[in-house]
């Protein structure tokens, strides 16, 4: 077999075998093939595309590249949850309790933050003390004990993916759906997981800009879990602006802690029943996405999952007394109001900018090597249809440095689009893809 006639086939339109997929991503791992004969191959792919049975060809092909993690000695089915990347998303931290409180096991491996999202590694950590470098066997015993455990990625996990990405990353090649598909299946893959729900952002603040494209991935996602005998559902949701109304860590950890109360922000609400009735389905604790979502509604307005909450603080090492004193989380020095202009309706946020914002001011990483404040952030006032008054607050910046805060503003006052017209709230799901069909609300 030849790189060159595997990249001139899939040239030409023609689908490529297992073995042509698996030796070309193989031999491009292991340093046989070149950077330009794969990225020759990406661009092949990028304009040939891929079938269902490549792709899925594909994701395996990358999760034999390393080493994978075997959760078999965990009980019960577990399920991954895996977002494409929002600002403000608060879900694992209401998640991982709250899916755990209903019995399904939830062995969540994380990464940390880097761009515009905040990494979830960096939420739990900004919980004083709480550690997520747990040991292999103490993670699996706080998984089997718990019911909940958050850890940060080791091992060689698909080393193919972070040598490609880095490629597609300089040759034009990153947006493209089996590329992006394959790439984030064959993670939570080799992560252990048996089954997987994916939330597929849309909008001003994802990766995927149009509905048309995000329904595209959630489908190619689903087909390859379909394939590979992973169940796997995937929710298209909106990131036409943050969820929620925090960004940065402590304060989301804040607003993750009123939610598990039975309060916190609708959205943030809805979004974690929906995405949670998927887990506790595909777990096997429910016969329905719709039945168990009911049930995870009783347990938040219960108090079952702020326990459970407390209860995976404690094994991680956290001050679980947080929950009732927030005040203990780290704060900011200084509160800032930003104001609007003039009055009138908010029509549209930019996500990405808040994003962005929350990032310089210190609560994600500009590059790998940047240490996070966990106490700065942006808390919002105003959301898209919320009405607003000249002088009234848009939106509250935690702040421990001085030198940003004139830019941070600016970009803030900037992101909200304010219209005299009522605008109307705009649609949080779009609707669900799982392996009977797509289901568009
Ligand atoms: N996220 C990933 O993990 N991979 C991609 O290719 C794109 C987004
Ligand atoms: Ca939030």
């Amino acid at each position: 077999m030849r790189s060159y006639d595997i990249i001139a086939k899939k040239r030409d339109g023609l689908e490529l075998t297992a073995e042509e997929i698996s030796f070309i991503v193989q031999g491009f791992t292991q340093g046989r093939v070149p950077d330009y004969q794969m990225a020759a191959w990406a661009m092949a792919v990028f304009l040939r595309g891929m079938n269902p049975r490549e792709t899925a060809d594909l994701t395996m092909a990358m999760v034999n590249s390393g080493e994978t993690i075997d959760l078999s000695p965990i009980k019960g089915i577990k399920v991954d949850k895996h977002s494409t990347g929002g600002v403000g998303d608060t879900t694992t931290l209401v998640l991982a309790p709250l899916v755990a409180a209903a019995g399904a096991p939830v062995a969540k491996m994380s990464g940390r933050g880097l761009g515009h999202t905040g990494g979830t590694l960096d939420k739990f950590e900004a919980i004083p003390g709480f550690s997520v470098e747990l040991v292999r066997e103490k993670f699996i015993e706080n998984v089997n004990t718990v019911k909940a455990a958050v850890v940060g990625q080791t091992g060689n996990l698909v080393p193919a993916d972070k040598k490609l990405y880095a490629l597609r990353d300089v040759t034009a090649t990153v947006n493209c759906v089996p590329l992006i598909a394959s790439s984030i299946m064959s993670k939570k893959i080799a992560a252990g997981a048996d089954a997987i729900v994916l939330d597929v952002k849309t909008g001003s603040g994802a990766f995927m800009k149009t509905l048309e494209n995000s329904f595209e991935l959630a489908k190619a996602m689903v087909d390859i879990g379909a394939q590979v005998g992973r169940k796997t559902v995937a929710v298209v949701t909106t990131m036409d602006q943050p969820l929620g109304y925090a960004v940065g860590n402590a304060l989301e950890v804040k607003e993750a802690i009123d939610i598990l109360k039975g309060g916190g922000p609708a959205d943030l609400r809805e979004l974690c029943l929906t995405l949670g009735g998927h887990m506790v389905k595909l777990a096997g604790l429910a016969d329905s996405s719709e039945a168990a979502r009911e049930k995870l509604a009783a347990l938040l307005d219960g108090g079952e999952a702020l326990a459970k909450f407390k209860e995976m603080i404690v094994a991680q090492g956290g001050n679980p007394d947080v929950v009732e004193k927030p005040e203990l989380l780290p704060q900011s020095g200084q509160q800032l109001e930003v104001k609007a202009a003039r009055d009138g309706f908010i029509q549209a946020m930019e996500a990405e900018t808040i994003g962005i914002a929350a990032t310089i001011l210190g609560a994600g990483r500009e590059t790998k090597e940047s240490v996070i404040d966990p106490a700065v952030g942006i808390v919002l006032r105003k959301k898209v249809g919320d009405m607003v008054k000249a002088g009234e607050a848009l939106a509250m910046l935690h702040v421990n440095r001085q030198d940003k805060v004139e830019e941070v503003r600016k970009m803030v006052t900037g992101a909200y689009a304010i219209g005299a017209e009522a605008a109307p709230t705009g649609k949080l799901i779009f609707g669900e893809v799982t392996k009977e069909g797509v289901k568009r609300y």
